[in-house]
């Protein structure tokens, strides 16, 4: 049980939103030591440490292959059009997910079908699946929002039905695990983001795709440098490499992101027990038999109009809180761009979710005092609603 500080005049803190530079410097030698080696080895691009960051992400997946890209984004629409969808094609995800993973279904060129999410694990709701299913359906791309995987077991299922293929975007839940399936496992592809403030992050920008399939990792890697498996011979493709340099960070990093993430569940479970009980936000649901990785610590305010004001009141109380997503994808000025995009049935619950969202501080270097104050203020704030 989560000791709550019993007077709220503590010391103004200040807790930041992400530790970077505080894991930087936990595991600093290990880091140096990987990014030197590359330096002096004169290989920067599609060098060793590529090869050798692969091989450990594949095992770490216990997949065949993995596949080192330039971000999260480019390994979606990559892994889609490793499968020859395009244009004519439709692929089903949610609208509360970061705007990159309908970008990728666009950019691919197919059309982006939007379903409504689990009003509880906010990852897309199966029940949606097959009402939005059409001939052109290619795809179902879920996304593992905030740390927790979706339902992977019942997607498999429609997928198997439909013959869909299934594309798992893991920016956010690299280490997750769902009730008796990892990963990867119930997919084609799973793709993954290393941008700095995801579990597994470099300083800067990265993405990977692991997959079984043979045919999907050739694809990938030949289109990731130019279309290009040998020198000087080329077909259709693009630059989408993972710098060398970024393989050796994640390299360091991936030798501890089961420790972090376990850190970030303590955390969790910290938050949980600390804020349990209050009358105008809900707490994350973890579901039952998955590991989620919390790569965001979601809370959920009753009403819309009070998450603005819960944001202020904890920033003018130095902890910096942010919404994740505040706007969903079809709400967005302009939607769809001129792109092609489908939105099937009401979707109260991924609306929902974005007006009432709340992401507090969580990262591994966090410290038990700032989790306390953290705790403290969002409960002050609680007992001054009406
Ligand atoms: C759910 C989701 N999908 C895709 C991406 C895109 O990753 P990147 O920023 O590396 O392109 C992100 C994160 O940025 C994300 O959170």
């Amino acid at each position: 049980m989560v000791k709550i500080p019993e007077k709220r005049n503590e010391m103004l803190m200040k807790v930041e939103f992400y530790g970077h530079v505080r894991q930087y410097q936990n595991i600093q030698p290990e880091i140096d030591a990987n990014m030197r080696g590359v330096l002096m080895s004169g290989q920067y691009v599609m060098g060793p440490m590529l090869k050798r960051f692969e091989e450990e992400l594949a095992r770490y997946h216990g997949l065949k292959h993995a596949v080192g890209v330039g971000n999260g984004t480019d390994a979606i629409w990559l892994a889609l059009m490793a499968l020859g969808i395009g244009p004519g094609d439709e692929c089903i995800t949610t609208t509360n997910t970061f705007f990159a993973t309908a970008e990728a279904i666009w950019i691919a060129g197919a059309t982006a079908v939007f379903v409504d999410s689990d009003p509880r694990t906010h990852c897309i709701d199966p029940a949606r699946i097959e009402a939005a299913i059409t001939p052109q359906t290619k795809a179902v791309v879920p996304v593992h929002l905030y740390g927790q995987c979706a339902d992977m077991k019942a997607i498999r299922q429609i997928a198997d039905k439909h013959k869909l293929y299934v594309i798992e975007d893991n920016a956010q839940a690299i280490g997750a695990k769902g009730d008796g399936f990892r990963i990867g496992e119930l997919s084609d592809a799973a793709t993954t983001s290393f941008i700095i403030q995801k579990n597994l992050g470099t300083f800067g920008d990265g993405g990977a795709l692991v997959t079984n399939s043979d045919a999907i990792d050739r694809a990938v890697r030949r289109m990731r440098n130019h279309g290009s498996e040998k020198r000087s011979c080329h077909s259709y493709g693009f630059n989408s490499r993972l710098d060398d340099l970024h393989a050796a960070v994640l390299s360091a990093k991936l030798q501890h992101i089961d420790a972090g993430n376990d850190q970030r569940r303590k955390w969790a479970a910290r938050y949980d027990a600390g804020l349990q009980g209050a009358r105008n936000f809900t707490l994350p649901y973890a579901t039952p038999g998955y590991r989620h990785v919390f790569h965001l610590y979601v809370i959920e305010t009753k009403k819309p109009a009070q998450r603005d004001a819960l944001i202020k009141y904890l920033a003018d109380n130095g902890i910096d809180a942010k919404c994740h997503y505040p706007i969903a994808i079809h709400q967005q000025e302009g939607y769809p761009w001129g792109k092609s995009a489908r939105i099937v049935g009401p979707i109260p619950n991924s609306e929902r979710n974005a007006a009432t969202c709340v992401s507090l501080p969580m990262f591994p270097e966090l410290t038990e005092a700032e989790v306390d104050y953290v705790i403290s203020k969002t409960l002050d704030w609680d007992r001054a609603q009406a």
